[in-house]
């Protein structure tokens, strides 16, 4: 069983993708595979936590132990996550997107003698930022992520900054990496303190440190 540090420790952990509608059968996506965030949830349970998990689409099962809550939207995570608070410590690890499809059509979009869709973009909630910066149920410890292909410190920064995070967990997620959908992970911990680089691990194994993480900074 092991040791239980984080007993009666509420915690909401964000993972995967959303999708966000263009028209009913069609939608804008990006290549997060959910697989960091679900080691997360499940390394966080076998520590004793509360745990709830927010879902973004992914073909993943339901981590043993925790509340999961599938969702689609970005709108919708950021209202899933919201209903989870007051908690101690929030693990936003989705690959929220940026933006969504200003109004979706209602019916599908043919194609035809008019030409080709234009579509106009709205910019989603960050949920992120909406937790960190809360002005009364802000958790005691919120850490971010942020998967750059350019200039990751300097981003991971800003993020820390803008969004109210304590600590943004920064990778490299150039092709090359192959970390978006594989199974290992490197992560550049970044915190005003100052940025630890953490040796190239397995997800489930880059998790286990986080937790560990996690348990010290609660003290
Ligand atoms: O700005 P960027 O999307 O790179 O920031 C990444 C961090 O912010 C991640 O922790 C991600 O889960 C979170 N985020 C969010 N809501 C958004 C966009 C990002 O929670 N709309």
């Amino acid at each position: 069983e092991g040791p239980k540090p984080l007993a009666g420790k509420r915690v909401v952990v964000t993972a995967g993708p959303t999708h966000e509608p263009i028209d009913p059968v069609r939608y804008i996506a990006n290549r997060s595979s959910g697989k960091q965030g679900f080691a997360l949830a499940a390394a966080l349970v076998k520590a004793g936590a509360e745990v709830t998990l927010i879902a973004g689409p992914v073909a993943l099962a339901d981590p043993v132990g925790a509340r999961v809550v599938r969702v689609v939207t970005a709108c919708e995570m950021l209202a899933a996550v919201e209903a989870t608070l007051p908690v101690d410590v929030a693990v936003m690890a989705a690959a929220v997107a940026d933006w969504r499809v200003d109004a979706a059509a209602a019916e599908k979009i043919k194609k035809g003698p008019g030409g080709t869709p234009t579509l106009a973009f709205v910019e989603n909630p960050d949920i992120l930022a909406t937790v960190g910066r809360h002005p009364a149920l802000r958790p005691q410890l919120v850490v971010g992520f942020a998967a750059e292909t350019e200039n990751l410190i300097a981003n991971a920064r800003g993020k820390l900054e803008r969004k109210g995070a304590d600590v943004i967990v920064a990778n490299d997620v150039s092709p090359k990496t192959g970390i978006m959908g594989g199974d290992r992970n490197t992560v550049r911990i970044v915190e005003a303190s100052g940025v630890t680089d953490w040796p190239d691990l397995p997800k489930d194994e880059v998790a286990a440190q986080l937790v560990a993480m996690i348990v010290e900074k609660l003290g």
